[in-house]
């Protein structure tokens, strides 16, 4: 019989990938009172996950938005190491946060699925791999999925929990309860889709935005404008194409593009001019904004 997960089976949690995402994850966990593990193959990289974790761990105090013993404590739970696999060994839940390759996490996944024990979950960040071009590669598919964190991590309360056509029940159930145990707000995908729920929202936004600068119905900072001042966002559509990267946009569209066959799903065609000219945003001092130095 498969082992049914459970979330009272969770303490100790792997992280794989020890990068933005990975860094601030292995923090929610730990503050939460698990028993975290980072790993990385760079061990430079996973030196600077340690010193930016606890950097932002101790903010947390200094702010007075957490305890001093209770950041302190936190540290204490969290190890870094260059070996996953010897991690995978204890874990009774795995958060792959590596790189956004498809051929390194499936290859991750078949090693982590051989290592952990049966009772573990294999859960991906991934952003745009939905877990079932991952659970074949795994013999355990009703034990993986996506559980997709947002950036900062440490800050933002939603995580998507995203099933694959071989997702089970429990596993579903009991990636939902660890993210409430996070003190996340989990959001359930019954099924995949892609970009899936807050990214196509944002991607809807983003794609009016496009089109009613280029009919001239409004210029880009008045647009934005209405998004701060109308609809209460942080940001406006097309600051936030400059704070993520035009070349980021660009990029993620020709892929879904490709995916999909699907004309609508092109880059629009302004932000393909930004990216000829190479005007990706903050980055290159130019985007739809200039920014000074
Ligand atoms: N950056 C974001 O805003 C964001 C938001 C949500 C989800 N995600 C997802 O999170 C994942 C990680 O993104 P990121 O921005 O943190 O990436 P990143 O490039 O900052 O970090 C990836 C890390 O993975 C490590 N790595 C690569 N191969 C590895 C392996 N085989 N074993 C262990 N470590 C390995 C790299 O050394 C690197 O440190 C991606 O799947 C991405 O889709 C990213």
């Amino acid at each position: 019989m498969k082992p049914r997960p459970n979330i009272d089976a969770v303490r100790t949690v792997l992280v794989v990938g020890s990068g933005a995402m990975g860094t601030q994850i292995g923090a929610v966990f730990a503050l939460a009172g698990y028993d975290i593990t980072t790993s990385d193959l760079d061990p430079a990289a996973l030196e600077r996950s340690r010193d930016e974790a606890r950097r932002r761990l101790v903010r947390l105090a200094e702010k007075g938005a957490r305890g001093r013993e209770e950041v302190d404590a936190a540290i204490a739970r969290m190890a870094y190491t260059t070996d996953s696999l010897e991690a995978a060994r204890s874990a009774d839940f795995v958060l792959e946060a590596a790189v956004e390759r498809l051929d390194i996490k499936r290859e991750l996944f078949t090693a982590l699925d051989e290592a952990a024990p049966e009772h573990a979950i294999l859960a991906t960040n991934s952003s745009t791999i939905p877990s079932s071009l991952l659970a074949d590669a795994t013999a355990r598919p009703d034990r993986v999925c996506n559980m997709h964190f947002f950036n900062p991590a440490l800050v933002m309360a939603c995580v998507e929990v995203v099933r694959n056509p071989w997702t089970s029940d429990a596993t579903v159930e009991t990636a939902m309860e660890l993210a409430r145990r996070l003190g996340k707000q989990p959001v359930r995908l019954n099924h995949e889709v892609p970009g899936f729920v807050a990214n196509r929202l944002l991607g809807a936004l983003r794609d009016e935005a496009l089109r009613l600068e280029a009919d001239g119905v409004a210029s880009f900072q008045d647009i934005d404008a209405a998004a701060r001042t109308a609809l209460g966002h942080p940001m406006g559509p097309f600051e936030l194409m400059d704070l993520v990267g035009i070349d980021v946009s660009y990029l993620i569209r020709l892929s879904e593009h490709e995916q999909s066959g699907d004309p609508s799903d092109l880059p629009h065609p302004s932000v393909r001019k930004l990216y000829e000219q190479g005007r990706y945003g903050r980055k290159t001092g130019r985007g739809w904004y200039e920014y000074a130095g």
